[in-house]
């Protein structure tokens, strides 16, 4: 039992992934003890469901708490927090469809954080992070900020120059670690059996060594030999665990390590080396913003509700030591074990690293400096790091092979022209990083997606001249 017990705040209280994450604090409450949580968001009516669905959760499984609250008050909502966990979507997911959709029409890749959807996402997002840091600093002035919102590597170039000293700010990614989890198995380990080391940005990255933490060997070879003779579905099966994306993008893992064996991508790379045939395998019309507002915004809604109509009947619990058997776990790895979506779990974990000086190792985004040799050193990179009370602390790469060179010079003037189009406002760094962009390439062609990404977004862009 740990006597300090922390404050936490979930910015982003709207988002679909706040109920797992509260859930998750309740699972690890032995290990992790709280005293506060608030929630925070712009949207009233979007957090006022997942909010109230917390009172429940927190009055039954953490009467613990001294507080709880859920606010869109910035000055209720960040005064006297240790932790802010950033979760937020500027624009929402009706943006994030538009995102996707615009250079689909132009036979461009449409998606999330790669190619042209992740400019116009970084755009609203980098002004939106950099509000939210200052109201942040403004009440907690040390408080970690944990940042998942997306795109993370055009948000950490822009944290790293408007806050270049705060070295609790911290923007992590769960891909890498997601990767861990479905393929350590392969070597018959658990993510947490193994150390591993990679390079890349944000997105655009790849495993080097996966050490076994028993014994020091590197693993890695032994997954990829089995992605490279295909077939890694049958001995994972992922495929029963997850949706087609997924399923598409983990089997399409095989296929990247065929062409490049020496290591192990991350899944993002596919839109980047295989843009024929993503384009080609995206429905044009029903993109995966239009998969998640049908599929987990519309789940966790009902979830909400059903737990508050649950409530207000019986007056009584709903079964989450059922769901997840609480009673027979007590600690992180095990709650993980029981727990479905490992995004809470990931930043909850880094959180205790840091409030205990754990000096865990996480893949985080951090400046160069240094640890790859032969690429800028004011690149945020994302490394392994151990993260302790001094923040993130980067293992050394060494050089990097020319191709991955290439691609990760391209892609980081990509991400700086991007912020450097929304800090200065300039339509020609805008049409630039689309262009530099190795999904765009034309310049006819990106600036007919860039207008039509300012047409779109008069409420979130500055003004590009
Ligand atoms: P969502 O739209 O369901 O939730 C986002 C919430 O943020 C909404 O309730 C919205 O009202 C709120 N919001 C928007 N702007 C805000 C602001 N300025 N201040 C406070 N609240 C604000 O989105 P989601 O699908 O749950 O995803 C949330 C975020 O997490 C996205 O940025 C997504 O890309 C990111 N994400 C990142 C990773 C990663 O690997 N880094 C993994 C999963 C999700
Ligand atoms: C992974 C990525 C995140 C991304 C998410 C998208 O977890 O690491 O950065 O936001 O996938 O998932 P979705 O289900 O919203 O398409
Ligand atoms: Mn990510």
């Amino acid at each position: 039992m740990n006597s300090k017990r922390f404050s936490i705040c979930i910015v982003g209280g709207g988002s679909t992934y706040t109920p797992d994450m509260m859930e998750m604090l309740c699972l690890v409450k032995k290990e992790f003890p709280l005293r506060k949580i608030v929630l925070y968001d712009i949207d009233e009516k979007r957090q006022k469901p997942i909010g109230e669905f917390g009172s429940i959760l927190f009055q039954e499984y953490y009467s613990e708490l001294d507080e709880y609250v859920f606010t869109c008050d910035k000055e209720t909502a960040f005064t006297d927090i240790d932790f802010a966990l950033v979760q937020i979507r500027q624009g929402g997911l009706e943006m994030r469809e538009l995102d996707e959709k615009i250079p689909l029409k132009y036979g461009v890749i449409g998606q999330e954080t790669c190619g042209p959807g992740g400019f116009a996402y970084g755009v609203r997002s980098v002004l939106g992070m950099i509000e939210l840091i200052h109201d942040i600093r403004q009440y907690s002035k040390d408080a970690w900020i944990l940042n998942y919102s997306n795109p993370a590597a055009i948000v950490a170039e822009a944290t790293k120059r408007i806050f270049p000293d705060d070295y609790r700010i911290l923007n992590i990614c769960d891909m890498p670690i997601s990767i861990m989890d479905i393929f350590a198995p392969l070597a018959g380990l658990k993510r947490t059996d193994v150390e591993p080391r990679y390079f890349g940005l944000n997105h655009f990255g790849w495993f080097t060594h996966l050490y076994n933490k028993e014994t020091g060997k590197d693993v890695l070879p032994v997954l990829l030999d089995k992605l490279k003779n295909g077939h890694c579905d049958d001995e994972l099966h992922y495929t029963d665990k997850n949706d087609d994306y997924w399923n598409f993008t983990f089997k399409h893992l095989e296929k990247m390590v065929q062409d490049y064996p020496y290591s192990l991508p991350n899944t993002y790379l596919q839109y980047y080396l295989y843009p024929n045939t993503m384009v080609n395998h995206i429905d044009p019309n029903y993109t995966r913003a239009n998969e998640v507002i049908d599929g987990r915004e519309k789940r966790v809604k009902e979830y909400c509700q059903s737990i508050i109509d649950l409530h207000a009947i019986r007056g009584t619990q709903y079964d989450l030591d059922k769901k997840y058997a609480q009673e027979s776990h007590d600690g992180i790895e095990q709650a993980t074990v029981a727990h479905n979506d490992a995004h809470a779990t990931y930043i909850v974990e880094l959180a205790m690293s840091i409030a205990y000086n754990r000096k865990d190792t996480f893949l985080l985004m951090v400046k160069n400096n240094g640890i790859v040799n032969n690429l800028d050193d004011g690149m945020m990179l994302e490394v392994a790091c151990q993260v302790g009370n001094h923040g993130a602390e980067p293992f050394h790469v060494g050089d990097v092979p020319t191709f991955e060179k290439g691609l990760l010079e391209g892609q980081y003037a990509y991400e700086k022209l991007t912020v450097d189009a929304t800090l200065e406002g300039s339509y020609q760094k805008a049409l630039q990083a689309l262009v530099v962009n190795r999904t765009v390439v034309d310049t006819d062609l990106a600036r007919k997606i860039l207008d039509d990404y300012i047409s779109v977004n008069k409420d979130y862009f500055p003004k590009l001249k």
